[in-house]
């Protein structure tokens, strides 16, 4: 079993360590990316986005594609249906060190356009994508579901890994499942005993010991929900994995992560602040009077309001 801690190989990246931030819609922008990789995510990753809008000059996206170099790596999740639509995005594709290609949205936005979560009832064509990127020497990843309907994960992780992907993540639900449902982590040992390519597991790893418990199955853990709002459990999860310390869940923590958060989105100019407040509001979930605190966020109305709103919050 490997440690937490250890450097994972994908493709020739190296991760500094096994801890994934998970791709979240309006949440894992550029300024959120870079608090949880400062709290000890060795993987962060822009949130998915249809192939199509990317190559289009549509300005949130744009947005939402951007890096820094401050980022260890630039890596980006996409997805999509027309090989078409793939190779006219390989240009852009390409200045990033991974493309992660998404097969797990369940929304139906996405998956009417048989992109998604869609695309696990047709492996081969989830392959055939794969080769066009590798083939254009772009390292790949995908993030899968254990199946749209029915269950396929290790037909599909399979052909991924034939097809020349790099690594595989395993969010341990059907597209048909609601988060609601418990993650199945049963299909991890048998998808990491079939492959070669590392294997992370996704799905309910909400604490140090869960991700701990997570490890023991796999290489690599992804956090999403429970790392909404709370960029410290990465650094509760490094410090359990060091020396089996359990820190407490507590705003103090994470207050600086959000000072940070809303630094990051002046200095990047991430000005939507319908956006940020509700990033910002998900960290409010443990106070006593949350309501009234999110009534005070949603009224400030530019960032030296939130600054000193953060700055008073207890
Ligand atoms: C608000 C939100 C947005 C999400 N957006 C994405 C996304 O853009 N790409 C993706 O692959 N999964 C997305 N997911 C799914 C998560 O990455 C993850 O697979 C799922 O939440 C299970 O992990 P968890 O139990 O740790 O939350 C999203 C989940 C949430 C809660």
């Amino acid at each position: 079993m490997s440690s937490l801690l250890e450097p994972l190989k994908i493709g020739p990246h190296t991760l500094k360590n096994r801890l994934f931030c998970a791709p979240m819609v309006d949440v894992t922008d550029l300024p959120y990316r870079l608090i949880c990789q400062e709290a000890g995510a060795g993987y962060t990753c822009t949130e998915m986005l249809y192939v199509d809008a990317i190559t289009h000059e549509n300005a949130p996206t744009k947005k939402l594609m951007e890096t820094s170099p401050q980022e260890d790596l630039k890596i980006i999740q996409v997805t999509g249906n027309t090989l078409a639509e793939f190779k006219k995005a390989l240009p852009i594709l390409k200045t990033y060190d991974i493309v992660d290609l998404n097969c797990g949205c369940p929304s139906i936005r996405i998956t009417g356009n048989k992109a998604g979560s869609y695309l696990l009832t047709n492996p081969k064509k989830i392959a055939s994508i794969v080769k066009l990127l590798t083939k254009a020497g772009i390292t790949t990843t995908v993030k899968i579901r254990l199946g749209f309907k029915e269950y396929n994960a290790l037909e599909v992780a399979q052909a991924v890994e034939k097809a020349g992907a790099q690594a595989i993540t395993v969010h341990c639900r059907l597209a048909t499942h609601s988060n609601k449902t418990p993650a199945d982590w049963s299909w991890i040992p048998k998808i990491k005993q079939a492959l070669k390519i590392p294997v992370i597991g996704n799905g309910d790893v909400t604490s140090p010991e869960r991700a701990k418990q997570m490890l023991t199955l796999c290489d690599g853990v992804m956090i999403a929900r429970a790392a909404m709002g709370d960029p410290d459990l990465f650094v509760r999860c490094i410090t359990y994995a060091k020396d089996g310390t359990i820190l407490k869940k507590d705003f103090a923590r994470n207050r600086p992560y959000l000072a940070k958060y809303i630094a990051y989105c002046k200095q990047y100019n991430f000005q939507d602040f319908h956006r940020i407040k509700q990033v910002a509001g998900s960290f409010l979930s443990d106070f006593p009077q949350a309501a009234q605190k999110r009534q005070a966020l949603h009224a400030c109305k530019t960032f030296a309001e939130l600054e000193i709103f953060i700055q008073k919050l207890e």
